[in-house]
């Protein structure tokens, strides 16, 4: 079976992935720098496909190594600073991890024969919607209102116009939707886990701007739509890029309250107004359906009960911990 290199896969998307290419027969080699830990691993710890390294993405050397260790057929670049107040705080190691270090592993994939490389980005590459009825496609104008998802274009761009076309290398960009849902590293620093996190402690809710729009996929589906792109025909998704998500599950914030509210029908909110967010959008993702054959299997309110148990049942000692939040 094929190995898959998974950089960052001690993270939050990560760490289920492992999981989920491991019991689909892949070979697979973690490379993280385990900045949230490693707990995340312990449930794949032992499995006899699994190799772990502890790393720097940034250091060449050491990744040079890794290709001389291992055969590696796919590379799946999930590591970065993830998030806007991540990146601002921290301008730049961001620079360095999410651009350089991306463009590095880019190269050097290509030189050694790579067949796939799976690169990690998002739908807050969109910014705002031009048409406020409209739906943004691939096609779409990027307009990243944040280092972070400036970055994230940077490299795309890379992928889609930089890298040389000839051969087999099979570049392929995913721009995930809003992630919410339980994963060995659990966040509570994104909008559905964190809103339900908040209201199933019976603390009120400070929700600003309840009218903007954003997609919502749950973490499970990211594992099954990169298990997508290094399955689908190369012909197909070689330099291309997919959002990846559902276009029923496009929601503004007041309607993913409504949802919690049909599990906490005492919900404490106050919506306080904002009358512009740079980020606001709504996204198709009719491409990855038609093209790829991409369905979700899990739906904003599946996550909500997934979250509000977690948090009844007290299975986290101190979901307020900061290990919880990237910042
Ligand atoms: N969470 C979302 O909503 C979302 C949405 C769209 C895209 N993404 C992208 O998906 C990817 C994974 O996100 P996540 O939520 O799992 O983030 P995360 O912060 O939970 O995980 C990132 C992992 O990368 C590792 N890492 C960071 N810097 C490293 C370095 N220099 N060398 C080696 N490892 C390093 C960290 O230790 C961590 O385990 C990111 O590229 C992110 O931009 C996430």
């Amino acid at each position: 079976m094929d190995t898959v290199l998974i950089t960052g896969g001690a993270g939050y998307v990560g760490s289920l992935l492992v999981g989920y290419l491991l019991d689909k027969g892949y070979q697979v080699v973690v490379l993280d720098k385990l900045c949230f830990g490693g707990e995340s691993l312990v449930p794949v710890w032992g499995r006899k496909n699994l190799d772990f390294v502890r790393g720097d993405i940034c250091s060449r050397d050491f990744i040079w190594k890794i290709f001389d260790r291992y055969p590696i057929d796919h590379l799946v670049h999930l590591a970065a600073i993830v998030g806007d107040p991540a990146c601002a705080k921290q301008p730049e190691l961001a620079r360095k991890v999410n651009y350089d270090a991306s463009i590095a592993l880019l190269e050097m994939a290509a030189a050694r024969k790579v067949k796939r490389f799976v690169f990690a980005s998002t739908c807050s590459n969109y910014g705002k919607m031009s048409d406020p009825d409209g739906y943004i496609d691939e096609s779409s104008p990027l307009a990243p209102v944040s280092l972070y998802a400036e970055l994230k274009v940077q490299v795309e761009r890379a992928i889609l116009n930089g890298i040389d076309h000839r051969g087999d290398f099979c570049p392929v960009c995913l721009r995930f939707s809003t992630v919410y849902g339980i994963s060995p590293r659990m966040r509570f620093d994104l909008t559905v886990n964190e809103f339900t996190k908040e209201l199933a402690l019976g603390r009120e809710l400070s929700v600003f701007g309840r009218q903007f729009w954003r997609p919502y996929c749950h973490v499970q589906d990211f594992s099954r739509a990169i298990e997508l792109a290094l399955t689908s025909d190369a012909d197909k998704i070689a330099f291309n890029v997919y959002n990846v998500g559902s276009t029923p599950e496009n929601y503004q914030k007041s309607m993913i309250i409504e949802e919690i509210k049909k599990f906490i029908p005492d919900a404490k909110v106050r919506y306080i107004v904002k009358e512009e967010d740079p980020r606001d959008y709504r996204v198709s993702f009719e491409k990855i359906k038609s093209e790829l054959g991409f369905r979700i299997s899990k739906r904003v309110p599946d996550g909500i009960r997934e979250i509000k148990k977690l948090i009844d049942d007290r299975m986290l000692r101190d979901p307020d911990d900061s290990r919880y939040r990237n910042i």
